[in-house]
């Protein structure tokens, strides 16, 4: 472990105010929660363009559904990780804290997070295609393909699909954060999908000291003040530790 990495770092977060975290599938994989890309990564096995966009939705969406039923049974049992505990613990450390999560599971509430902006949406949110309602469902399995108890519209899943535009009232608050940051946290995600593969730089562009947590490199780690490469479930925990110290 880079212990001296880790030292560095928790300094950083000691004496900063205003704190970003932006965390991606690799948060959550210690919990059991397959990551997207990668030699186990659910894209390796499904073609997203079958089963993540408005068009695969609009051509089957029954088919859509049952790979969105399938993941919802996959990680309802599943438990935040120490990863997401340390998180949580670091949020009350830190007089502004913004924890921005392209991850869709609800682990980070789950471990006690307050306001986790979820820029992808949430798996255990659907929407009506008709009347446009969105609430929680949670039921799993649900019903194929589920229709709005309001109008009786066909209901989707309330996650943002490849091709669609991100929530902009969201993004703009995400870009408020990143150009106020003291510091920003990158935890498990590959900088493959924008705009959040770009939120890194612009906070470094704007003056934040930029650390990046993943489990191997990734084509961003040079751009970053500080490359940690662990597990962020057991990187985290250490990481807030030290602050204590
Ligand atoms: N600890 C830290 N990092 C990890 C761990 C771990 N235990 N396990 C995996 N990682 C890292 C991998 O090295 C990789 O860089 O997490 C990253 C996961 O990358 P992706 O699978 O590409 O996930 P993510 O970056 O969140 O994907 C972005 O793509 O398909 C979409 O909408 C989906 O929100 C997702 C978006």
């Amino acid at each position: 472990m880079d212990t001296e990495g880790i030292r560095q770092v928790a300094e950083k977060l000691k004496s900063s105010t205003r704190v970003v975290v932006l965390t991606g599938a690799g948060i959550s994989q210690e919990s059991g929660v397959p990551t997207f890309r990668g030699a186990d990564g659910l894209w390796q096995n499904f073609r997203a363009e079958d089963l993540a966009t408005p068009e695969a939705f609009e051509k089957d969406p029954v088919l859509v559904w049952r790979w969105y039923d399938w993941r919802r049974s996959l990680i309802q049992p599943l438990k935040p990780n120490p990863g997401h505990y340390a998180l949580a613990d670091l949020e009350k450390r830190i007089e502004d804290f913004t924890l921005v999560t392209q991850n869709v599971d609800g682990l980070h509430k789950a471990a006690g997070s307050k306001h986790p902006i979820e820029m992808h949406g949430s798996l255990w949110r659907v929407r009506c295609m008709q009347c446009g309602t969105d609430f929680e469902n949670r039921e799993v399995p649900i019903d194929i393909p589920p229709r709005c108890e309001t109008c009786g519209g066909l209901l989707r899943p309330a996650v943002v699909w490849f091709g669609e535009a991100l929530d902009q009232e969201i993004l703009r608050e995400i870009y408020r954060c990143l150009e106020r940051a003291e510091t920003m946290l990158v935890v498990g995600t590959s900088g493959a999908v924008q705009p959040a593969a770009s939120f890194g730089l612009v906070a470094k562009k704007a003056g934040a000291f930029v650390v990046e947590v993943n489990r191997s490199k990734t084509p961003q780690s040079a751009f970053f003040d500080v490359s940690i490469q662990g597990k962020a479930g057991e990187l985290l925990p250490h990481l807030v530790e030290h602050m204590t110290q």
